[in-house]
């Protein structure tokens, strides 16, 4: 495996390796859901390319980008397990340059959930991966269906701007007991662990009824927030019912497809988890 830390050793490097690169965007601390995206680079692209770069404008005056967790000793372990051929770690100074100005905002997509929740954060994540994708310019770039609306986001923009490049969506990985896998659950003290539990619970429930013939969207809602609300510790921010297309409420009966999306406070730490009910299911 091989490290770049500039744009310019990045592209030095990858001029000597072969054929599709497959491009993997990671803020590190890295762990089976990261490494699900590694697996399916490595199997459908020649090169395989992993960025490690925790963006600080993708974080709000008051969110945790100082003390995201790092490991940059294990991340790199992990990379050279999983096969990655480069490495891009950039410092904040080599992507954001003296003086950086530009952005890039994919519009109303970045402004409902998450997006409302965080302001600024989509055009954060938008004006980084845009960065990437023309520092590193993959055949293909590896998203987790874990932050579904990001992947909507991504989507969106490489639509929009003509980006040369496949967006490829992967399946959320779980721990054993259902928890999204996330690099902020180490944040979670023991009871706040257990009580996480009923984000996945939740959503299980709903698709429980969904399978039972539930429709109505206000009731495919209630049962997720019945399952939070008798957590103590927890605190919802949103818990959606949306059109998969628009993002957009959806309220009556559901017409399909459609994704079910939460983000719930344990104390400092934001947890968001979704399944989409699929009109088959
Ligand atoms: P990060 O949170 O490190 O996530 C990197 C990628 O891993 C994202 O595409 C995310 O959806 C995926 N991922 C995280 N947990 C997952 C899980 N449990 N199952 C499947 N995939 C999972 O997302 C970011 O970084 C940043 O916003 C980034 C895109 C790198 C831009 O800075």
């Amino acid at each position: 495996m091989q490290i770049a830390r500039t744009v310019a050793e990045f592209r030095a490097l990858r001029a000597s390796q072969p054929g599709p690169l497959g491009l993997v965007p990671t803020m590190g601390y890295l762990h089976e859901g990261h490494q699900s995206l590694i697996r399916a680079a490595r199997a459908a692209n020649a090169t395989v390319a992993l960025s490690l770069f925790v963006n600080p404008t993708q974080f709000g005056p008051n969110e945790d980008f100082t003390r995201y967790p790092r490991d940059e000793a294990r991340d790199l372990a992990i990379c050279e397990a999983e096969g990655v051929d480069l490495l891009l770690m950039p410092s904040v100074e080599e992507m954001y340059p003296a003086g950086a100005s530009t952005t890039v905002s994919v519009g109303p997509l970045s402004t409902v959930l998450e997006g409302a929740a965080r302001p600024g954060h989509f055009d954060g994540v938008a004006t980084v991966v845009t960065k990437l994708f023309t520092i590193t310019e993959p055949d293909r770039a590896y998203f987790g269906q874990k932050d579904a609306q990001q992947l909507m986001v991504i989507r969106r923009l490489t639509e929009d701007l003509r980006l040369p490049v496949e967006i490829v969506g992967c399946p959320i990985i779980r721990e054993p007991d259902g928890l999204a896998m996330s690099s902020r659950n180490v944040y979670l003290a023991p009871e706040e662990r257990t009580q996480a539990l009923a984000l996945s619970r939740g959503l299980r429930a709903a698709v429980a009824a969904w399978d039972d013939g539930v429709r109505d969207a206000s009731s495919l809602r209630s049962r997720v927030r019945e399952e939070i609300e008798a957590q103590p510790l927890a605190r919802i921010d949103y818990v959606s019912l949306a059109d998969q297309g628009t993002l957009s409420e959806l309220e009556g009966p559901v017409m399909l497809p459609a994704l079910l999306s939460l983000a719930v406070r344990f104390g400092a730490t934001r947890l968001i988890d979704n399944v989409v009910l699929e009109p088959s299911s």
